[in-house]
């Protein structure tokens, strides 16, 4: 069987940190691997205006935000198709089909939309095309025949919606669909990386965000203003590492390298804890080395970007390029569906036949 890999973000705004360790990192390494055979990237607009209707120019001008975070990540269009979810009609005529499959006490149990609508504070007012997009989701996934779908842990309960939906599908209609694999980060700090606040997760509405393409002062601002033990007071007192911001960074971004480069006196982060834990190790040392670990990791980033913002129509290029071959992909699979489900009346020689006979008498 193919290799394939599908994942998306949507735009609602500039990449973090917390797209990067949690998807974005690995989704380059993989496509690096030359391990797939198929790589789609998808700029899921059509499900930011899921909660966004009123509110359409964000998502226009955040498209391209995303389209030079992802190129600036080293997200190749030579090797993985990048588009943009709205310009493939396929994916909608899908969700319409799969919603047929799924019951609404299902869609009110899943996890994920559970936890958006109490923060959005819907409640009674959930927009309709909101509360179904899990479903739209898993047409992203099985349009592309998707095997690997590389996101963050918030994303469970949309594949597992998927895999019901790909289970459902091929028992009424036939094997049909491609059963699709998540994967998740395999580092815990990456899995759920916090805001600089400590605060469980980044949000641009809470602002505890650092994006991608952050200066490098902005970067040690925040790097400096993060929180870490509040009751780590004096340098000599002992540290608690439970919920350190500062150390969970650093579980997700540091290398080996950068130890003998920025902080020799260690020998791995390890032995850095430890020191914290003991006492004697004072939070603002521990901040500069993740400073300058986080400025390793941005700066290539960050200059990848500025080459790439010196040709805008080129990128939207990319994309338009991208989102035509996506087109294609997601016809051809849409035409399996419909003849699996036997709506394709005019390829159906069979049935014409059928037909003729029975009022030919
Ligand atoms: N829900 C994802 C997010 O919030 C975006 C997304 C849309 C996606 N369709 C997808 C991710 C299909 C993976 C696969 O960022």
């Amino acid at each position: 069987m193919k290799k394939i890999m599908l994942t998306g973000d949507r735009p609602t705004g500039k990449l973090h940190v917390g797209h990067y360790v949690g998807s974005l990192r690995r989704r380059v390494e993989l496509q690096n691997t030359g391990d797939f055979d198929d790589i789609f990237i998808m700029i899921a607009d059509a499900q930011a205006l899921t909660d966004n209707a009123d509110n359409p120019e964000k998502v226009r001008q955040n498209i391209i935000e995303v389209a030079l975070d992802y190129l600036a990540c080293g997200l190749d269009p030579e090797k993985s198709t990048l588009f943009i979810q709205s310009q493939v009609p396929e994916l909608c005529e899908l969700s319409f089909y799969y919603m047929n499959l799924v019951t609404v006490s299902r869609l009110q149990r899943n996890p994920t939309v559970k936890a958006e609508i109490q923060m959005r504070n819907f409640e009674a007012s959930i927009p309709v095309g909101f509360f179904t997009y899990p479903i739209s989701q898993a047409a992203d996934i099985t349009a592309f025949k998707a095997t690997t779908v590389p996101v963050g842990e918030d994303q469970m309960p949309m594949l597992e919606q998927t895999r019901e939906i790909v289970h459902k599908f091929n028992s009424v209609y036939g094997e049909t669909l491609v059963d699709p694999k998540i994967l998740l980060p395999e580092n815990e700090a990456c899995l759920r990386l916090p805001g600089i606040d400590g605060k469980a997760k980044m949000s641009k509405s809470l602002n505890n965000c650092i994006y991608l393409s952050e200066e490098p002062e902005e970067i040690q601002k925040k790097v400096f203003s993060m929180f870490t033990d509040p009751n780590h007071i004096r340098i000599e007192d002992p540290g608690s590492l439970e919920g350190n911001t500062v150390f969970t960074y650093l579980d997700a971004f540091c290398r080996p390298e950068y130890f003998p480069e920025f902080l020799p006196e260690y020998k791995n982060l390890d032995e850095l804890k430890e020191h914290y834990q003991r006492g004697g190790l004072g939070d603002m040392k521990v901040k500069r080395f993740l400073n300058n670990v986080l400025q390793a990791e941005l700066e290539p980033i960050r200059n990848r970007r500025k080459e790439f913002q010196k040709d805008i129509p080129a990128v939207y290029e990319i994309l338009r390029k991208g989102s035509i071959k996506a087109e294609a992909v997601a016809a051809q699979t849409l035409k399996e569906v419909k003849a699996a489900m036997k709506i394709n009346y005019f390829d159906d020689a069979e049935l014409i036949q059928e037909q003729a006979e029975r009022f030919g008498e």
